[in-house]
């Protein structure tokens, strides 16, 4: 780092009639009001950078005591001299990041880019109590995992270091198995591609099997993020209402057949019902009819903590309509970048050279790593231990909901899977204020009403994950959920 340092003052060293300790000063103010430099780097020590730069030191102390006088860097003896962290009026490129539900708005935005930013919902703090769907990152194996891909990369080939195409052998082949005995789904591993997260999945079903305007049902409330890629490519999205079976299925008017099904049939998103078999087969009926695609988003499928596992709509539909998408990111880690989807065989070869095209893969050497994680047991164990640990979690939320609360703010029923649930307000309080004045205690709760389609009536409630709130937390962190509570209530 000290050395990229010294080759930036030298690069950006102003000419000119100055002293050098001046020029020496505005290089560094102006790097640091450019936020070239961050808060906490570090300079280098006052010897060093004379020498390198072939000046006296005392010029360089004299710079660095200026920008000291002015709190751009601090000094302490044995730590050497750091810049300081600026209010966001000294610095010269402050981003603004819109708070709440306001739009971003640039002029440099095209069409589309201004429609996926008009209503951001993704958050940036994400290992935050009741953020929802987050796993409990911290119960990752990490010893496990470095040592299978320290073996891993010690008889690594070659080829495992390039461009990937649909995703590694050993991982699709673990992944088949895997997806076969748990998920009920009925795959070769020829049909499991390997991808970057559901998201871009549900991108690339978009974009190779959707035109603009295509119709898709997607579930109302349901999954933003589906929401936001299918907007981004055209789509034309169809509210449909979510009944306690899961998403409705209707005829639909003539020149209105959706080329898309969004659904989440084994754990709705985010209120939490089953879609029972009936109501799947009237969907694959509805889909065959119409030639449409079912998209089955599988995201916490392997999170149910009481009765049968729900098995995957997939394994439903012989010569099937259905595209199944699963991610490792609650299973494992959001981080991980990891998911994966089943498609039927026919458009194996065109997803895979679409995925290609649109995207490179790449991190073989991770997928060999998860490939090896899956095959000796460890991925099952894992997510054994985490059911049980969601488990409590859910029950001790829930518990505090009822005594605290009362037993209507939360609806126990067959919701008994995930990372989440779903807090019901029986009093009248507007959901997105809650959520405000939860973070403004240090809480990410999600509003249930932004879940649903702009446009359409919306339930107000909370969506509150439980997953990542360690044990030791979950009272204090609820204590703040209630005052926020309370300070809505007030206002209200
Ligand atoms: C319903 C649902 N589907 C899909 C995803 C996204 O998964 P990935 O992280 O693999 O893109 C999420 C993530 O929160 C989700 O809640």
């Amino acid at each position: 780092m000290q050395a990229l340092l010294v080759d930036l003052i030298r690069l950006r060293m102003p000419e000119g009639p100055a002293p050098m300790h001046r020029r020496l000063y505005e290089c560094l103010r102006s790097a640091i009001q450019e936020g070239v430099l961050v808060a906490d780097s570090l300079l280098p020590p006052s010897r060093v950078l004379a020498s390198e730069l072939g000046i006296a030191r005392n010029t360089v102390l004299a710079a660095y005591r200026q920008l000291q006088l002015e709190a751009y860097v601090g000094s302490r003896q044995g730590i050497g001299t750091r810049v300081k962290q600026l209010a966001p009026e000294r610095t010269a490129r402050a981003i603004a990041f819109p708070s709440g539900t306001e739009p971003y708005k640039s002029d440099a935005l095209s069409a589309r880019g201004t429609q996926i930013v008009a209503m951001p919902r993704a958050s940036a703090t994400q290992w935050s109590a009741f953020m929802p769907g987050v796993p409990d990152v911290s119960r990752f194996p990490e010893r496990l995992w470095t040592r299978l891909r320290n073996a891993c990369w010690r008889s690594h080939r070659s080829e495992e270091l390039c461009y990937g195409y649909g995703g590694l052998a050993q991982l699709r082949q673990a992944l088949s198995l895997h997806l076969t005995a748990t998920r009920s789904v009925n795959c070769t591993p020829e049909q499991v591609l390997v991808t970057d997260g559901a998201h871009q999945a549900i991108d690339l079903i978009t974009r190779l099997l959707g035109d603009v305007g295509d119709i898709a049902w997607m579930e109302n409330p349901g999954y933003w993020g589906a929401r936001a890629i299918l907007e981004a490519n055209g789509i034309r999205q169809v509210p449909v209402e979510v009944d306690a079976h899961g998403m409705r299925c209707l005829e639909p008017a003539a020149g209105e057949a959706p080329r898309f099904l969004f659904v989440t049939p084994s754990h709705q998103y985010p209120l939490g019902s089953v879609m029972p078999v009936q109501r799947r087969q009237e969907l694959l009926a509805l889909a065959h009819r119409h030639g449409s695609w079912v998209i089955e988003d599988d995201y916490d499928g392997e999170f149910r903590f009481s009765g049968n596992p729900v098995p995957a709509m997939q394994g439903l539909a012989a010569g099937s309509r259905v595209i199944y998408v699963g991610t490792f990111s609650k299973t494992l880690y959001p981080g991980l970048r990891m998911a994966y989807m089943v498609v039927p065989l026919e458009l194996v070869a065109s997803f895979r050279a679409a995925h290609a095209e649109l995207y490179r893969e790449g991190r073989l050497m991770t997928q060999a790593t998860l490939a090896q994680f899956i095959a000796q047991g460890h991925f099952a164990s894992h997510i054994r231990a985490m059911r049980t640990l969601y488990a409590q979690r859910r029950e001790m939320l829930a518990h505090l909901i009822e005594r605290r609360l009362g037993r209507d703010w939360m609806v126990r029923g067959e919701d008994e899977a995930g990372l989440h649930l779903v807090m019901r307000f029986p009093i009248p309080l507007q959901d997105t204020v809650v959520a405000r004045e939860a973070l403004a205690r240090g809480i990410h709760v999600k509003a249930l009403s932004t879940y649903f389609a702009p446009g359409t009536t919306a339930q107000q409630g909370l969506v509150l994950g439980y997953a990542c709130v360690q044990e030791a937390d979950m009272v204090t962190k609820f204590e703040a959920l209630l005052s926020a509570l309370r300070a809505t209530d007030r206002t209200t």
